[in-house]
């Protein structure tokens, strides 16, 4: 069974439309084990019958922190997986050490840590180049973890579309997917690595067919007739 796991985003922008996208992908048969992670500040009107995750996660459980979100408070809205370190958070300036913090945070509470990796990279980029870099990234990332408890999502930043799944044009190969994710897979041994970047219901199968255990789907996962049909396909 793969794990395909919705980053919503700053998306919708209404409870309403919250209740809508949840209730219509309630509809959807899956044969996979998904993962909804709205706006934090919509989980606690989430009627899923998905899991839930949260697109961040502090390392403290509570204290002078203005505008963080904790373990212990997300724990509360039956949160089990947290994405950590995505390239659009690094963006704003998400080091390296906070990244290894939050992870070390999220496991603390038994909270699966979704880690993000592929910062910087360019389409340019070899296979070579890319490994050097996850190398890099992921052991400052790790640094003191225990591997088999982080589930790591390969995310080539230039294939991050621009939310809509039918405007895709950039995306990574199946087969350099693959490649990355059985190199995460053998230097790290963590318990499970994904890819994300402008999957969507047509070039989903190509990748889960492959030694790749999931998706991170951004835009796609949006568009409730879209997400059912990746999230039914038994891969
Ligand atoms: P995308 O986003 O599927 O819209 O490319 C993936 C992500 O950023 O996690």
């Amino acid at each position: 069974m793969k794990i395909i796991i919705a980053n919503w985003k700053l998306h919708p922008k209404t409870v309403k439309e919250v209740r809508v996208l949840a209730a219509a992908l309630n509809k959807a048969r899956s044969a996979n084990k998904v993962v909804i992670c709205p706006p934090a500040i919509f989980l606690s009107v989430m009627k899923t019958k998905f899991n839930l995750g949260s697109q961040d996660i502090f390392w403290q459980d509570t204290g002078t922190f203005t505008g963080q979100i904790s373990a212990p408070m997300l724990k509360q809205f039956k949160v089990k997986y947290a994405i950590i370190g995505h390239s659009e958070r690094r963006n704003l300036g998400e080091t390296d050490h906070e990244v290894n913090l939050k992870v070390k945070a999220a496991i603390a509470a038994k909270i699966n840590p979704v880690l993000c990796v592929g910062y910087g990279l360019t389409i340019e980029m070899q296979d070579e180049e890319v490994m050097s870099h996850l190398q890099e990234q992921l052991s400052l990332d790790l640094a003191g973890i225990d591997p088999k408890k982080v589930i790591v999502a390969y995310e080539p930043v230039w294939a991050i579309s621009g939310g809509d799944p039918h405007k895709t044009k950039k995306v990574a190969t199946p087969e350099h997917a693959e490649r990355v994710a059985m190199f995460i897979r053998i230097k790290f041994k963590v318990a499970k690595v994904l890819y994300g970047g402008s999957s969507n219901a047509e070039n989903a199968a190509g990748f889960l067919s492959r030694e790749i255990d999931g998706l991170l789907v951004g835009g796609a996962s949006l568009d409730a007739k879209e997400f059912s049909k990746m999230i039914s396909i038994k891969y």
